[in-house]
């Protein structure tokens, strides 16, 4: 054997230390340990020798074999360190830089006005519902005590669907959809869209209603005074708020009455403002309910809650809840 062990050894060593990367470095093995390594080929030579000589040799080739392997892993750790070293030098962040926009979303006005809403009248035992908005006639209108023909149906310009289906134009089919599955007393708010053919400052295709409705034996024009006239105190937090009941006219209350309210100070001082319409239900849709007029009375309301979003965060144009601009947007991010 013209080479001695401790040669490969440190010829390995020499090897290793060359290999620069994860490839070389098995091509370095190789040259040892592989199939056709140096030090594979002294152990194919084992089997000449015999007894104790072999033994001795073995343990000697065994030797090498592990100094071998022990110092290629040590290259291999060496290597992933040098790579991984270059690696954070390349990748190298600078905290100092200014963050990229972390815009934190928040909730859209309207909808932080309808949580508001049914908070307060959940405080006050009324249940939230939820109708279709893609409405049938009956229930938007017939229902309603608004048959086909009648002139009131003119109040409201209404889409169409296909199927003879439409785009509810206010929430009052929910009454009767409600009113149909539960037992009186009744106490729902229904919050939703809405649609009508109009479009202004003032008016959107679509916005936004909450219907009340309130059925029970022993209940009068009264009570659905002091609880609507109390959620708006509340609503605005302040008792200073002047809220009058004017007379006019729904096809499904009787009497019906327009809900205005005037604020003492701000911007908007000492102007009657329209928040809602209500009335007592018409005995007709008490029948369509399913119940009997003789025996219950119900209250019901209709309010706009872009209306209300205005004048409780001064806004001036509803276009502005459906523009999506962040800067209109982000000052109700709270
Ligand atoms: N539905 C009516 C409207 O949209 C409002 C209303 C609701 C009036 C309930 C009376 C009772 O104009």
């Amino acid at each position: 054997m013209d080479q001695s062990l401790s040669d490969i050894v440190e010829e390995a060593r020499n090897a290793l230390a060359e290999a620069a990367d994860g490839a070389a470095l098995a091509n370095a093995k190789a040259r040892f340990l592989g199939k056709e390594g140096s030090l594979t080929a002294r152990m194919k030579l084992l089997g000449a020798l015999s007894g104790e000589a072999r033994a001795a040799a073995g343990r000697e080739l065994n030797e090498a074999k592990q100094a071998i392997e022990t110092l290629v892993s040590g290259r291999e750790a060496d290597i992933a360190r040098t790579l991984l070293e270059a690696r954070l030098a390349q990748e190298s962040i600078d905290v100092t830089l200014p963050g990229r926009g972390l815009g934190r979303g928040g909730l859209h006005p309207l909808t932080l006005t309808i949580a508001r809403i049914e908070a307060l009248f959940h405080s006050i035992g009324f249940d939230v519902a939820d109708g279709p908005e893609i409405e049938e006639d009956f229930y938007n209108f017939t229902a309603l005590n608004t048959p086909e023909n009648h002139p009131a149906r003119s109040m409201h310009d209404t889409f169409y669907v296909e199927g003879g289906l439409l785009l509810r134009t206010h929430t009052s089919p929910v009454q009767v959809r409600y009113a149909r599955m539960h037992e009186p007393p009744i106490r729902v708010i229904a919050p939703g869209k809405t649609y009508r053919v109009d479009s202004d400052a003032t008016h959107s295709p679509m916005f936004h209603q909450f219907e009340g409705l309130w059925i029970d034996e022993d209940i009068s024009f009264a009570d659905l005074k002091s609880v609507y006239a109390d959620f708006l105190r509340r609503f605005f937090e302040t008792d200073e708020l002047d809220v009058r009941f004017r007379p006019s006219y729904f096809p499904f209350t009787e009497p019906s009455a327009e809900i205005d309210i005037r604020f003492p100070d701000g911007p908007l001082a000492g102007r009657w403002l329209e928040v809602s319409g209500s009335g007592q239900v018409h005995p007709n849709v008490v029948r369509n309910f399913g119940l009997d007029p003789e025996r219950y009375i119900g209250f019901a309301f209709g309010s706009g809650i872009e209306r209300l979003a205005m004048l409780r965060y001064g806004v001036g144009d509803l276009r502005l809840f459906y523009e999506n601009d962040l800067r209109f947007l982000q000052q109700f991010n709270r």
